[in-house]
């Protein structure tokens, strides 16, 4: 699956999408993250704002902050060769104004390296996404459940599940693709309105908890590897159990290190014997000559 990848660009997701060839999409946020990304082949890996929650413990997305995200963001680039690699924009980095937005964008940009950038739902999000695409800079959409305004839509919950609902919907992904989103993630919406939503697109779609008929998938990197705890939203198939294999790794150490039975002599280094015997003759020395007298503190010839 790793080894030599041709980059992928915004023409190659457009090539995928007409050929029907699913477009896998991951969330990345550090160096190990994105070496795993890389080499088990994603073709996008966004520095989501997930982070938030999932690597700083915060309890919603709506805590972090610019400067964390083009921390995460920096150490992502690192990880990455042929991903396309997108930085969220975090709350308050975009919404009060189209000037704050293609700042923010090209702060992301210009300090992560990353190639395009994401934001968050319709209405004035669509005017700040069709600056920053003037800007010159690669801009995804997102629509369905919305994390940062969740407290706005009633909590995380499923979105387009009323008939005006769904039109909202699908009139926010028109603007966006109308500005010039090239891409648009689904989030938490029924299978069959974002399938109907879909088919008036012509972008590639991006589903999470979408259904099947999005053009690609995308999932959180601790939610598919099972290191996040506690309940997960449906949308989530975990294919490791990883906080498990954890903990019980680092317990292992824990009872090694108490127990003595870790460090064995394998991790160690070895010393030769004449600088042992030499050592230990300084050693006994010294010894003598600070037993015999406090002052003696002279240099050994
Ligand atoms: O921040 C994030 O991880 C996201 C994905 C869930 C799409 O926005």
């Amino acid at each position: 699956m790793s080894g030599e990848r041709a980059p992928v660009t915004l023409p190659r997701l457009a090539e995928m999408k007409a050929a029907g060839e699913p477009i896998v999409m991951v969330t990345a946020y550090d160096y190990p993250s994105a070496r795993v990304a890389e080499e088990a082949g994603a073709d996008i890996v966004l520095v989501g704002d997930t982070a938030a929650m999932v690597v700083l413990g915060y309890p919603g997305t709506e805590q972090v902050s610019m400067d964390e995200m083009v921390m995460l963001g920096r150490a992502v680039r690192r990880g990455l060769d042929a991903p396309l690699m997108i930085g969220d924009m975090p709350m308050g980095s975009y919404e009060a104004g189209n000037e704050l937005a293609v700042r923010s964008a090209q702060r992301l940009v210009k300090e992560t390296g990353c190639q395009a950038v994401k934001l968050e739902a319709g209405g004035t999000s669509v005017e700040r996404a069709r600056a920053i695409v003037r800007s010159g800079i690669p801009t995804m959409g997102h629509v369905g459940l919305t994390p940062q305004t969740a407290n706005a839509l009633g909590g995380y919950k499923t979105q387009g599940k009323t008939a005006q609902g769904a039109i909202e919907l699908l009139e926010d992904a028109l603007a966006l693709q109308s500005v010039g989103c090239f891409a648009i993630v689904f989030e938490a919406i029924p299978a069959a309105i974002a399938a109907a939503v879909v088919e008036k697109l012509e972008v590639p779609t991006i589903g999470i908890g979408a259904g099947a008929a999005t053009a690609g998938q995308v999932l959180v990197y601790h939610d598919l590897l099972g290191i996040t705890t506690g309940r997960s939203p449906r949308f989530v198939k975990r294919y490791a159990e990883l906080h498990e294999a954890m903990v019980g790794g680092v317990g292992r150490y824990v009872e090694e290190v108490r127990s003595g039975a870790f460090p064995g002599p394998e991790h160690g280094y070895e010393v030769e014997p004449e600088e042992l015997s030499e050592f230990r003759l300084y050693m006994e020395q010294k010894d003598g000559i600070s037993s015999q007298a406090s002052w003696a503190w002279e240099p050994l010839p």
